[in-house]
């Protein structure tokens, strides 16, 4: 398990809402998944090296696809609905700061923000979050933060 996911497991309560915002083929959703009881929202492009049908067919009705831009897939979730949100999409310090100003609000007060890659071999996302999230706790190349005040 990924340590913000741990992080989650050990610290909210109850069925949780969740996302992962760059899935790809479900790795780590199916992960989440065995891990932590919640609704998870999976939002992707899914324009690269997989399709949304071959994800879909990882999780047969598990878990909730939007297939969508990181940050127009944001705007269609009210803010505040969210126990946690992992980022692990475009890894670049545009794409990375993108996606935490679009997804940060829709995250509720108590609620985890976090992601993957914050390492030397992903300066884009260690740049973004350092700016962005500067409290953030960083696990091996996790990154999270337990958001305190609405914004
Ligand atoms: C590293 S993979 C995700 C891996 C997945 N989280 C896992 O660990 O199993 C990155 C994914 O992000 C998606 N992606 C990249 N930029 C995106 C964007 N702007 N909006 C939505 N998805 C994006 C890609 O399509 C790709 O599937």
């Amino acid at each position: 398990m990924r340590p913000m996911i741990q992080f989650v497991k050990d610290n909210l309560e109850g069925t949780l809402t969740g996302a992962e915002v760059g899935v790809a083929q479900c790795t780590h959703a199916n992960s989440i998944l065995r891990n932590l009881d919640c609704d998870l929202y999976l939002v992707d492009k899914w324009e690269q090296d997989f399709t949304i049908e071959h994800a879909m067919s990882k999780l047969k009705g598990e878990a909730n696809f939007t297939p969508s831009d990181s940050v127009e897939g944001a705007s269609r979730f009210p803010d505040g609905l969210f126990d946690f949100v992992y980022i692990d999409a475009d890894h670049t310090y545009e794409g990375v700061k993108r996606d935490i100003i679009a997804w940060l609000p829709k995250v509720k007060t108590g609620g985890v923000i976090g992601g993957h890659d914050y390492s030397v071999e992903y300066t884009g996302v260690m740049n973004a979050v350092n700016e962005l999230v500067p409290e953030a706790t960083i696990i091996k190349t996790d990154w999270y933060w337990r958001k305190k005040q609405c914004v």
